[in-house]
């Protein structure tokens, strides 16, 4: 087999004949949550630290990728974009420009009319992070049609590689979403084939406590965030706490997967919330400063610490880029800690989902 090229541009990648039947692929893919969290980039979407996150299953993207051979001969990227069933023309810039820094990987895109449906199993407006569902679908789907078109990409490792490396330029977070429960994204000492390009999956080696491990996403306030994730990554480049963040998240990752392989619950706690609180510390601390908790936010980060520090669950807290605290806590007890939610923790919020570690992304059957 010839070598792949590491950015995976690939000028071969083109159709002969326009007499390709029309057809469509379509997955679903979750949502993840980071707990090393994924904050500063450079290059081409390439992180600072490593980062580590389990695989939702309940916050997902349904994506179909339509094509149709195209007849004249434009050279530009031909898209529709439908959102939850309507046109929706700010994703479909976003997807097209997207699409477009991607030809050199997907060559044949140029050649088709493509019409792209997407859909959230959770409302758009939840302030939940739909970018890593959404950017791993459509990476998947692009995947697949390259599948179908060329027989390429056979071997599931290989296709799951391409698809998180192409998931990664889309948004970064994204790359993590390809794999069942957990997921490393970057460099580092201590996993030998992780990388910056691509995640690799990552629970065979981590103690079953955390295969089923739960995940409730309350949600304190639905309105969009005031400063997106790719600004504040971008903030980050004038923070001066920047390296020393960077030194503390890879010194935080170490642990991590330490307390991951021993089951050590506590260490997982401490480290997780203290990633949370980081990522909001380095938003405060960033150049222009700014603050996305909620008075919310903060009731139930209060009362889960007290809580714990009386009942002695472990039961913890994390924070993605916005004000909804994710509580995250094993299986064993998942009575306890669902009554403690609902009896003292839902007057905080407007919603919330209840969510767990997921078996990761599907392929669709075609409609
Ligand atoms: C706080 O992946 O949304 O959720 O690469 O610019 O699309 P882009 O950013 P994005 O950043 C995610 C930030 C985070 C932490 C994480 O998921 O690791």
């Amino acid at each position: 087999m010839a070598a792949i090229n590491m950015d995976y541009t690939n000028s071969r990648l083109v159709i002969e004949t326009t007499k390709i039947e029309p057809g469509s692929v379509s997955w679903r893919s979750p949502s993840n949550i980071a707990l090393i969290k994924y904050w500063g980039k450079h290059g081409r979407q390439l992180p600072q630290n490593p980062s580590f996150s389990f695989t939702l299953d309940q916050a997902f993207s349904e994506t179909t990728l339509e094509y149709t051979t195209k007849t004249g001969a434009d050279q530009g990227i031909a898209l529709e974009f439908l959102f939850e069933g309507k046109e929706n023309d700010a994703f479909r810039e976003k997807v097209k420009k997207y699409l477009e820094s991607i030809t050199d990987i997907f060559p044949f895109l140029r050649q088709f009319n493509l019409k792209i449906r997407s859909s959230n199993s959770f409302p758009h407006s939840a302030g939940i992070a739909s970018s890593a569902s959404g950017m791993s679908a459509l990476a998947l789907c692009l995947c697949s049609l390259e599948y179908e078109l060329f027989g390429t990409l056979e071997d599931d490792l290989a296709f799951r590689k391409k698809a998180s490396y192409v998931a990664r330029l889309g948004s970064g977070s994204a790359c993590r979403s390809i794999y069942a429960k957990a997921a490393i994204w970057g460099d580092n000492p201590e996993v030998e084939a992780a990388s910056d390009l691509y995640a690799i999956p990552y629970w065979e080696e981590i103690d079953p406590v955390f295969h089923s491990f739960h995940d409730d996403i309350l949600i304190v306030n639905k309105s969009e965030k005031k400063v997106s994730s790719r600004a504040g990554h971008g903030l980050m480049e004038g923070n001066v706490y920047a390296e020393d963040r960077y030194r503390q998240a890879r010194q935080r990752f170490r642990q991590l997967i330490g307390a991951l392989k021993k089951g050590d619950l506590e260490t997982f706690g401490r480290i997780t919330e203290g990633e949370a609180l980081t990522l909001h510390a380095m938003m405060m601390a960033s150049p222009t400063p700014y603050l996305l908790l909620h008075p919310n936010t903060i009731n139930i980060i209060q009362r889960l610490q007290d809580y714990r520090a009386t009942s002695g669950q472990p039961i913890y807290f994390t924070l993605d880029a916005g004000p909804n605290p994710h509580i995250l806590y094993p299986d064993s007890i998942a009575r306890e800690a669902q009554q403690f939610i609902r009896g003292e923790l839902s007057e905080f919020c407007v919603d919330w989902i209840e969510d767990q570690v997921g078996e990761g992304p599907l392929q669709l059957e075609e409609n």
